[in-house]
């Protein structure tokens, strides 16, 4: 284990990646760690200090404290010229100067792949839960999906999976959830079927957050119900990856977010724990599905709000529009993946708004909705770009819009970029 201590830095998970790249485990550490928590992680072969240009986080200078350069540990300093670290950034470029401080210094073995990670973690999930059972809300999205798999290998039948439909997934989602963990991998499954009840709820809501909290809430409602049918679960397996553990664990993180599904089940309801993707970055977890077997197509499908396409059903949802989005966004993937453009773009959906427009089919009047698409990159999701789309792909997807779409006589782009517009349109 190579320990990168956090003072500030923007680069410390780009560091961790590239010596985990280099087939050597790495975590991120708060500034102010102890000696004596550093020693309880027995295998730490080398620290790292990196704060960027000035070490300073909320307006406050920090520094490591003075003990842990007392320890027998090799320490670089790769940010700061008058640390107080005997290595410090030398002239050499940035990825040599780590394998030498690695490999020659600390004396680290390249021993961090996939294959043994799974079998390591699944080792772990057989200790720790032995016989008993553990539930999972299976989305269909990479965390969940992975997570999934790595408990099926580990302990089968002791897995409880559930997966609500809440009517708001993308065309033929929740199939694809069936057939792969149900049909494919043998997974015990419960498949449930809310649409109705999470669309009634919905009905005349026209506040996006609001539709947020409705659809969260009835999440949490439906899994309570089914947990509660369940007997003689111990555990709750969770898809938390470590971007989710180091943007609330370290002292300099801007931000806390909140990323569990379940995490507002009542007291009554709690249970352990099961988190074996939680020291794994996003591609990470992407090439640990792969070597799991999982498709592709699971594994590296493009970010999906957890709210789905509740938020690209503008305003209040009705049924009619809801179609429209989830047909049209089909066609999109569709063409997107024939032109090679789903392995470029970083998230491409459609939106409906929620008024008409005039238009002409078969020589009449009619009064139609529009089709919004919109395709993106980004690297962070904090800011966006537009994809610059080529005309004759946009051509053919709109005109299968207008074609095989009902209730839809306009298709329009969106040339924004975020900011000051955001990816999603609610
Ligand atoms: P915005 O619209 O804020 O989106 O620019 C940034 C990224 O976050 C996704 N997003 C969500 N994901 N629940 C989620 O799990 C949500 O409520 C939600 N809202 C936006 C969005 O798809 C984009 O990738």
């Amino acid at each position: 284990l190579i320990v990168i201590l956090d003072l500030g830095s923007t680069n410390n998970t780009v560091i961790a990646r590239k010596i985990r790249e280099l087939g050597v485990y790495s975590e991120i550490h708060p500034h102010d760690i102890t000696a004596e928590e550093l020693k309880a992680f027995k295998n730490v072969k080398g620290i790292i200090l990196n704060g960027g240009e000035n070490r300073i986080v909320d307006g406050q200078a920090v520094e490591v404290r003075e003990e842990l350069y007392e320890m027998e540990i090799p320490m670089i300093s790769i940010d700061y010229p008058q640390s107080k670290c005997a290595r410090q950034l030398s002239g050499l470029p940035g990825q040599d100067v780590l394998k030498k401080f690695i490999f020659e210094d600390c004396g680290a073995e390249a021993n961090w792949n996939m294959k043994n990670f799974i079998e390591d973690q699944i080792e772990l999930i057989r200790q720790q839960v032995g016989d008993r059972k553990v539930l999972l809300a299976l989305s269909g999205g990479v965390d969940s999906s992975v997570v999934a798999a790595m408990l099926i290998k580990a302990i089968g039948q002791q897995l409880v999976c559930v997966h609500v439909n809440h009517g708001l997934m993308r065309k033929n989602e929740s199939e694809s959830v069936v057939k792969v963990f149900r049909d494919e991998l043998h997974a015990n499954l419960i498949y449930v079927d809310a649409c109705d009840r999470f669309l009634s709820k919905l009905e005349n809501v026209a506040d996006p957050e609001q539709k947020r909290k409705i659809i969260g809430g009835e999440f949490i409602r439906v899994f309570e119900e089914e947990a509660r049918k369940l007997k003689g679960i111990d555990f709750l397996g969770q898809g938390t990856i470590y971007p989710d553990i180091i943007e609330s664990g370290t002292k300099t993180a801007k931000m806390v977010k909140s990323h569990h599904n379940v995490g507002g089940l009542p007291e009554d309801l709690k249970f352990a724990l099961v988190e074996p993707l939680k020291q794994l970055f996003k591609d990470e977890v992407r090439a640990c599905g792969v070597e799991l077997g999982l498709p592709h197509d699971m594994v590296y499908r493009q970010p999906f709000p957890g709210p789905g396409l509740g938020v690209r059903c503008l305003g209040a949802i009705t049924r009619d529009r809801l179609e429209a989005v989830r047909e049209s966004d089909a066609i999109l993937r569709e063409e997107f993946a024939k032109a090679g453009l789903d392995k470029k773009v970083w998230q491409y959906f459609t939106v409906v708004p929620d008024f008409k427009s005039v238009g002409m089919k078969n020589n009449a009047r009619v009064f139609e909705y529009m089709v919004i698409i919109r395709a993106i990159n980004t690297i962070d999701a904090m800011t966006a770009s537009i994809e610059k789309v080529d005309w004759d792909i946009l051509e053919k997807i709109t005109e299968r819009i207008l074609a095989e779409v009902e209730n839809v006589n306009r298709v329009c782009y969106d040339m924004s970029p975020k900011p000051p517009a955001t990816i999603e349109f609610e």
